[in-house]
């Protein structure tokens, strides 16, 4: 049972009823502020302490979080909040993320949390068929992307290891990916003291087949014998394409190396009859990932990481305790044993319900959208005379270059119009040179807020 102190029932009974209210102000608010980022002496200033012995006490305390801590922090969900990889949760979503949190389930085991096992694992499965990856595929949700790399590759370690019998359990791993893979995959790396092969992507930042038949051949049989993964890129983060999957499996399949698939940001796009062509091969991973709370809809955070033999991963992460050995008298499906966590929050479910109440077919619709925003953004830029396109986008990534603008200029206009609550566009770097970069992956982004913003560039 959720806890209130002793004597604070009204209290209890009106906080719900305002958080209750707030919580409908911000959903019904269809043109939400950007928000704005404060200094750490202002939010001194503002907030001063709020952690005392006999506490602020329900209003103040909520009054808090609406007047000062939301609005410092940015409107992800703004439809001109175009940088990184930003996130757009529909409705439903929400809603279900409240009700995982009033639940408080806990579905790191079948024991505990059997249904939320079972709906989250609805959604693996949809998600590993739209891949065509074949029945028996699963996994489990982590917290992001950087996560699921991570476990991906212990399990792929896990394997080789097992495989060599001992031969190779002190032997540095060799990861082979391109240099457009995200950071997340170099990192993983140093975690698990493996080394990292980095193939320089060709001239739209694809990993291709060329280059990565030639930098394998090039490393040697010694070298080629500590590969135990390949880490292919389903949708980069700098530019939205698709490495050679195809080529990627099949090099993984000659190594007798792992084939992980980051598909984090771009499986989404699996969804699009239009670009699936793009993804050829993804059915044989050995490991995928797509985060749900990127470009499915979903409330962070949420990474589905799909294996395809379970029974490896499971082997790579299960802790063992006497403690928890019960966790093992049920063990029907344990998600806590399928990556590097054991306590874990239900967050596949806000994603599940979401699918649940719209429907693939709403779903597939705004990716879509998305899609769409990015061609038309595409155009938009091909007919300004102050503007020029990159390259076409392969998926909802679109990179322009202002003429006559340098790093400085480019970081003046995205500090500008944030300070102005237009949108949030950050630059990147392209080759060696700064550009502008917009990452749609949201349906509220209209065209007309596209146009405001590349109007913003001429100035
Ligand atoms: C392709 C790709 N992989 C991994 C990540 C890391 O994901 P997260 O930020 O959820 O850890 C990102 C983040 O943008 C990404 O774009």
């Amino acid at each position: 049972m959720v806890w209130h102190p002793p004597g604070r029932d009204d209290e209890a009974r009106q906080l719900l009823d305002d958080v209750v209210a707030a919580l409908r102000s911000r959903l019904d608010d269809e043109q939400p502020d950007l928000g704005r980022a404060l200094t750490y002496d202002q939010l001194r200033s503002a907030l001063g302490t709020s952690i005392t012995a006999s506490g602020l006490g329900g209003p103040e305390a909520l009054r808090r979080f609406v007047d000062v801590l939301a609005p410092s922090c940015l409107t992800i969900d703004h439809p001109l909040y175009l940088a990184y990889v930003p996130a757009a949760p529909s409705h439903a979503s929400t809603l279900a993320d409240v009700l995982v949190s009033v639940w408080n389930m806990y579905p790191g085991t079948f024991a505990d949390g059997s249904g939320a096992v079972y709906a989250e694992n609805e959604a693996l499965e949809w998600l590993a068929a739209l891949a065509g990856m074949p029945v028996g595929a699963g996994g489990v949700f982590v917290s992001g992307g950087t996560a699921g790399n991570l476990s991906a590759l212990i399990a792929a370690r896990h394997r080789w290891r097992e495989r060599a019998n001992g031969a190779f359990d002190r032997t540095r791993g060799i990861v082979v990916t391109s240099d457009g893979a995200h950071a997340s995959v170099e990192a993983a790396a140093r975690v698990m003291d493996a080394d990292v092969v980095a193939i320089p992507a060709d001239h739209r930042g694809r990993l291709d087949r060329s280059a990565l038949v030639h930098a394998v051949d090039q490393l040697g049989p010694s070298r080629r014998s500590r590969v135990f993964a390949v880490v292919a890129t389903a949708g980069t983060t700098n530019a939205g394409v698709v490495d050679d999957l195809a080529a990627a499996a099949d090099v993984a399949a000659d190594l007798g190396a792992w084939l992980h698939i980051d598909g984090a940001y771009g499986g989404a796009a699996l969804l699009s009859a239009g670009v699936r062509h793009h993804f050829a091969g993804i059915e044989r991973a050995d490991s995928l990932i797509i985060d749900p709370h990127k470009w499915l809809f979903a409330p962070f955070d949420c990474c589905a990481l799909v294996y395809l033999d379970p029974a490896t991963a499971r082997d790579a992460h299960t802790q063992h305790a006497a403690y928890l050995e019960p966790t093992q008298w049920r063990a029907e499906w344990n998600p806590s044993d399928f990556a590097h966590h054991l306590t874990r929050r239900a967050r596949g479910l806000p994603f599940w319900f979401g699918l649940a109440v719209y429907g693939t077919d709403a779903y597939a619709a705004a990716v879509e959208a998305n899609l769409r925003s990015a061609r038309h953004a595409a155009a938009m830029i091909t007919a300004s005379s102050h503007l020029e396109l990159v390259m076409d986008p392969e998926l909802s990534v679109v990179l322009l270059r202002r003429v006559g603008w340098d790093a400085h200029h480019y970081r003046e206009w995205s500090e500008r119009i944030a300070a102005a609550g237009i949108g949030y566009v950050t630059p990147t770097v392209w080759r060696g040179e700064t550009v502008a970069r917009l990452c749609f992956v949201n349906p509220a982004t209209h065209d007309d807020d596209i146009r405001w913003l590349l109007d913003s560039m001429s100035a």
